[in-house]
């Protein structure tokens, strides 16, 4: 299904500004099923090692099945957000619905943005939407030499445990604190603005 980026021109807002720590700024806003390209963007500017920490497999090219997978979004139980700085996408955080209050979290920042507290706010915003989704645990597998994963995740509350590894964590989770200055009730009325959409369309 697919959202065309035009209709977000009739909307009051159809992204959330953010300023950045070291002064820049990037727009969150939800990505749309069927944008392929930004994701194609993004895994182009992650570096290998970058890749393999978000696939956990060495992973140089996204195969077509995980392409469409990866832009199968709903509003509701697969949603995803993407940063973009200067009109390109620089990052997209992730929730995969697995259980009635579970889902599966992933993110990605590309290298070169990456440590400027972008995926801070990708976080902070997906989190914000799955929480208002009925999402009370997060599921992840991180790579344990994944430090900002790992601070990431700890901020959140996910407890994380080593498995065959691996560090899986499958736990409640809150809100990030200390939060990101992402302003999370533009953020709801955003995501819940969509997803009406998006059922509407369905
Ligand atoms: C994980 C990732 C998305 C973080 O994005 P980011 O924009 O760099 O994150 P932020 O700048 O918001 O930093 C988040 C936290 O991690 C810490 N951090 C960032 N880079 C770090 C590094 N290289 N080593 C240790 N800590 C780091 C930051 O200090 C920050 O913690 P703080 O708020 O307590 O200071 C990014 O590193 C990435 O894309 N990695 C590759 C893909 C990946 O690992 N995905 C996760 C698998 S689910």
């Amino acid at each position: 299904m697919y959202i065309s980026s035009t209709r977000c021109s009739t909307r009051p807002a159809c992204h959330v500004r953010v300023r950045l720590a070291d002064g820049g700024a990037v727009i969150l806003r939800p990505l749309r099923g069927g944008e392929i390209h930004v994701l194609e963007t993004v895994f182009e500017g992650l570096s290998a090692q970058s890749r393999q920490q978000r696939f956990l497999v060495p992973t140089p090219r996204l195969s077509g099945s995980a392409r469409r997978a990866l832009a199968d979004v709903d509003g509701r139980d697969h949603v995803a957000w993407v940063a973009m700085t200067d009109g390109e996408p620089v990052g997209i955080c992730r929730y995969v619905r697995t259980g009635p209050e579970t889902a599966e979290i992933a993110f990605e920042v590309v290298d070169a943005h990456q440590g400027r507290g972008i995926g801070s706010a990708l976080v902070d915003a997906v989190t914000t939407v799955a929480r208002a989704n009925g999402i009370t645990r997060l599921e992840a597998t991180v790579d344990p030499g994944n430090r900002a994963s790992v601070t990431m995740l700890g901020r959140l509350g996910v407890r994380l445990a080593m498995d065959d590894g691996l560090l899986e964590g499958n736990s409640a989770f809150s809100l990030l604190d200390p939060p990101s200055p992402v302003d999370r009730g533009a953020v709801r009325s955003l995501a819940a603005e969509l997803a009406a959409e998006l059922a509407t369309v369905g």
